[in-house]
């Protein structure tokens, strides 16, 4: 299979995971016999300095015609003072719109190999595995009317959501919950809000047509107490924009790290996929940063828009292995653990992956 996809690294540590993602991606594909082609192309704070423009038209252009788009991170310092739309992370939200993918895909779990490394107590999270569902286009993040009058010191932003835009991402989280322990926890804010009224409506009906899945309701506040205290009780979480982008960074917590996790955006014209970190430009630049979640992202890729599940698999078995075997890059290390680097753990994975890869194949040869 012929396979087209558009990198977009971007800003702080993105190229860096991008690069050990792809690497990871070549070693996957190549087993299989499958041809990946990519190109690279300028988002964020890099484009904002290069094209003057946080998505330029090439970059977009690029992404209409490929089958998948792979982003490493946008955001950069050097930007804080700007407003909302010079700002890089103004060419992330520009590109979601563009394509149009409306359900934000974000897998939490703890690997076994960092059960009792986390913050949490290893009884609370061992078992713990949910999918966070993020209305990904609606919302605070679109609404409008917005402004801000800093002299004034007046702001506002509205939020909106209409009843197709609910529907739509619901069926997904229930298609999801199908796949998985066949639980949906529709989250909102329905004792105060009048969005979530109509959220818990729509998602109620959706309910309907899912009978083999169940559904319950819960209030975003309570919601984050019962993730920290109860994350086992979790299957798929389906919230609007604003909840969901806080909730799936607590959600993260589980597994330790913000490094670990992936994305994948689907709905749309193509799909996104991207690490749920952030640029850290804190640590850019210095080999520091964890590539697991832009390789459990490019992993996301290959099952979701190359319809190659046996190589993401794959991809997800060495990364597990490679962490039971107890590689830690620096965010997940402990006192005491040696540190590897963003490159060397990719190079641990392209190992962990041949021996899976091989061990599968003796398996199913014989
Ligand atoms: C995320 C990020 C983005 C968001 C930012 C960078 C615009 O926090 O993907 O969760 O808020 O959606
Ligand atoms: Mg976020």
């Amino acid at each position: 299979m012929r396979l087209s996809i558009v990198l977009l690294p971007g800003d702080g540590i993105g190229p860096e995971v991008t690069e050990e993602a792809v690497r990871v991606l070549d070693a996957a594909a190549h087993a299989g016999g499958h041809t990946i082609h990519r190109s690279t192309h300028p988002i964020g704070g890099t484009a904002l300095r290069s094209h003057g423009s946080a998505l330029p038209e090439s970059t977009l252009r690029a992404c209409f015609d490929a089958d998948a788009v792979f982003l490493g991170a946008v955001g950069d310092p050097a930007f804080d003072r700007s407003a909302p739309a010079q700002r890089p992370e103004a060419g992330l939200l520009a590109l979601r719109l563009a394509l149009g993918g409306y359900a934000n895909l974000r897998p939490a779990f703890c690997p076994d190999g960092l059960i009792g490394r986390s913050a949490y107590r290893p009884d609370l999270v061992r078992g713990a595995d949910l999918l966070v569902v993020r209305e990904l286009l609606g919302g605070l993040y679109f609404g409008e009317p917005r402004a801000v009058d800093l002299e004034a010191g007046t702001a506002h932003n509205t939020m909106r959501y209409e009843r197709w835009e609910i529907d739509r991402v619901a069926r997904v989280a229930f298609d999801q919950a199908r796949m998985r322990r066949k639980l949906v926890t529709s989250v909102d804010k329905a004792n105060v809000l009048e969005t979530s009224r109509l959220w818990r409506a729509t998602v109620s009906a959706v309910a309907a047509d899912y009978p083999d899945v169940t559904l319950e309701h819960a209030l975003v506040d309570s919601c984050a107490t019962r993730l920290a205290l109860a994350p086992r009780s979790f299957d798929v979480i389906l919230t609007e924009n604003l909840f969901g982008d806080i909730l799936s960074d607590q959600a993260a917590a589980l597994a330790g790290s913000l490094g670990l996790l992936p994305s994948a955006t689907l709905g749309g014209r193509v799909p996104l996929f991207e690490p749920v970190h952030g640029s850290a430009p804190d640590i850019a630049g210095r080999g520091a940063a964890n590539p697991i979640g832009a390789i459990a992202s490019m992993a996301m890729l290959l099952r979701s828009a190359a319809h190659l599940p046996h190589e993401a698999d794959n991809i997800e078995h060495a990364i597990r292995e490679v962490l039971s075997a107890g590689h830690r890059t620096r965010d997940i290390a402990g006192p005491g653990d040696a540190v590897v680097t963003t490159r060397q753990m990719g190079d641990l994975v392209i190992a962990a992956l041949a021996e899976v890869a091989e061990r599968r194949h003796s398996y199913h040869g014989v």
